[in-house]
Formats: C-alpha cells, structure tokens, sequence
C-alpha cells in the first residue's frame, strides 16, 4: 500500500509540474479530482485499510493524509501560480505603447461664418464712432416691449411669437430692449450716442430653410439733435457699400414698427440682376436686409428724455440674412446644426 501511495504521489507531481500554460487551469481542476476525488485512488487504498489490524490502519490513514495534503497543496500552489501567469498575460495584451504618433485631430479652426458677420459689422460702425453694448438674452417683458411702445396686449406683440419664462420674464425677441435700456441710462449731457447691440433672439416660430426659433440681430442707435431720415440713408448706404461692396442700391419701402416712427423696411438691389428681376431676389430685384426709422418719440418720452428737442434713427438687421444673402446659404439652419463641413468653408 504504501508503495502505491508513493507511487501515486509521483505520479500527481509529474502531472501537476507538466503544467505551465494559463490556459490549462481546468486541466489542474481534472488533475485534483483524479486524485483526490471519490473514485480516485485514495479511495481505493481507503477500501484496502479495512483488512489491516487496528494498528497498521491507523499509521497507514495517518499517511494517507500526508498523500493527500501534499497533493492539494501542491495544486494550490500551481494554481496560485496560473492566476499569476494569467494576470500578467492580460496586462501584457492590454498595455499602451505610449510611443505610437497621437491621432491627427481635425485641423479646423476659425470664427464661426455668423461671428465673422458681427464682427466685420462692428468694425465697420466703430470706425464711424458707434459703441458696442450687450442687453440679456433672459429679458424683461418690460424692457422687450413695454419700453419700446409696445404695451401689454398690444396687436403688434403678435408680430413676434415668444417664449415666456413667468408673466414678466421672457427670451427676447429681438434685440430693441437695449434702445429702452441705453436710453433709460443716458444723459443729455452726453448726447449724441451711437451704438450697436448684436446678440442672439429667440422666436417661436417653426424651424425651416428661413426660419429659426434662435437667430442674430444687430440693433443701432443714433439719438442726438436734430437727427433725420437723410442720415439714416446715409448711413445704410456706406454700411451695404462695406458689407456687399460698392455698387448695390437700397430702397426704402414705408412699413410699421411700434418703436419708430416712421418705420421702414429696407431693400438692398440684387447681386445677381443689380434691380431688374430674378430667380435670386423671386422678382423684384430687391432683397429685404433690415428695419428702421426714426425713434418714435414715446421711447424718449419714457426714458425721460425730452423728445422735443432730441430725436433719433433706430435700425435692426439679421446677421443670418446678411451672411445668407452674402455666401448664398440656402438654409439658415446650417448655422445651428455645427457640421464642420459646412463651417470650414468659411474659414479665412
Ligand atoms: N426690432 C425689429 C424686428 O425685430 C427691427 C427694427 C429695429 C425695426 C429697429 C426698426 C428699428 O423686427
């Protein structure tokens, strides 16, 4: 018995040292309960003990379990080294080579073709002596349209669908609020101002090719004395002369604006057809670019500005437009959806 305990006990080395591989652990797990298991050959020499006296069966099981506490042992340690192998084998199949060249990232860079618009306008009536002055997107009801001669339930507030926060707070709507809010800070003393105001507005209107619920607009304001409709022509005209290049006309057709009085809208003469009539201007051989008008003498008024003595042109244009009518975008929801495929054409 003991020779075939020994010889047993050989035999469970030599396989146990035969394996080396990670990928024999169920092997192992094979080798263990061949061994150890209740048909294995423990249990054979366990069924022999019955025939031994008292005496021998009690050294003999005393050796039996030296047999098997070796041979579990020595699976454990083989299993401990296989866990071993097996984690060094992962981390050696997921290491980074840190001295692989990075990915090339898109070379794009450059001012979004709207911001172009804003700041190429901004330079322009800087140099004729405009500020620039910022007004909040989140704006009050009352500076939106109460200050500018629209009063609550007033129909031209229909002209303009809004998104309301509460009953007197709202996204504006057009950016006309800081007419009221530069005039409401002013001093005479200081007169003449000029200034321009861009930033974005927000309709409820239904997106489509020309309608975006969020847009630019350009507000400028001219108050002093004796300020007349001359000089708002005057002033249009260089501004489309910068912007599209010399040549193109304008037009001014009558229109309403709470705010001005009067108002106007106004048309600059195709760059296609220079006037006559085409498929770009649908006909007319104009292109509407902006509103405007003299500033309605209530807006003095409720800034306590004396309307009797001062007077003043307002004007307010869209950037979307403008850049549309100047690189012949079709759709103004190119400038929303940030497909860098269309924003690289304008890079400078
Ligand atoms: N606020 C007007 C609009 O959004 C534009 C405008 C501004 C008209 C200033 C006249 C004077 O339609």
């Amino acid at each position: 018995m003991n020779k075939q305990l020994q010889e047993m006990l050989d035999n469970a080395k030599n396989k146990i040292s035969e394996i080396t591989d990670a990928n024999e652990f169920k092997k192992l797990e094979e080798i263990r309960i061949q061994f150890l298991g209740k048909k294995g050959p423990i249990q054979e020499v366990m069924q022999q003990m019955r025939t031994l006296t008292n005496e021998q069966r009690k050294e003999m099981g005393q050796y039996v379990n030296t047999i098997k506490t070796e041979i579990s042992a020595l699976v454990d340690a083989k299993k401990a080294e296989l866990e071993i192998k097996i984690v060094e084998e992962k981390i050696a199949s997921e290491s980074i080579d840190i001295t692989l060249p990075g990915r090339i990232m898109p070379k794009y860079t450059g001012f979004h073709p709207l911001n172009q618009i804003v700041r190429d306008i901004e330079d322009f009536f800087s140099t004729m002596g405009y500020q620039t002055i910022q007004g909040p997107e989140v704006e009050l009801d009352y500076y939106n349209f109460e200050a500018v001669n629209i009063p609550k339930n007033h129909p031209a507030r229909d002209m303009q669908d809004t998104f309301y926060i509460s009953p007197e707070q709202l996204l504006r709507t057009h950016t006309s609020g800081v007419q009221a809010r530069t005039l409401e800070k002013a001093d005479v003393n200081n007169f003449p101002i000029k200034f321009i105001s861009p930033g974005k507005v927000y309709r409820r209107d239904d997106d489509d090719a020309t309608h975006s619920h969020q847009f630019m607009q350009i507000e400028g304001m001219y108050i002093g004395e004796n300020i007349s409709m001359a000089q708002l022509r005057g002033t249009l005209q260089a501004f489309v002369d910068h912007l599209f290049g010399e040549g193109r006309k304008i037009r001014m057709r009558p229109s309403y604006f709470p705010f001005v009085e009067p108002g106007v809208e106004v048309d600059v003469s195709c760059a296609k057809c220079g006037g006559s009539g085409c498929n770009i201007c649908k006909g007319p051989g104009y292109i509407e670019i902006l509103g405007a008008g003299l500033v309605h003498p209530q807006l003095l008024e409720i800034a306590g500005i004396d309307s009797a003595k001062y007077s003043g042109f307002a004007f307010g244009m869209g950037p979307d437009r403008v850049a549309m009518l100047k690189y012949g975008v079709e759709d103004i929801r190119n400038f929303y959806t940030n497909d860098l495929n269309f924003l690289k054409q304008f890079n400078r």
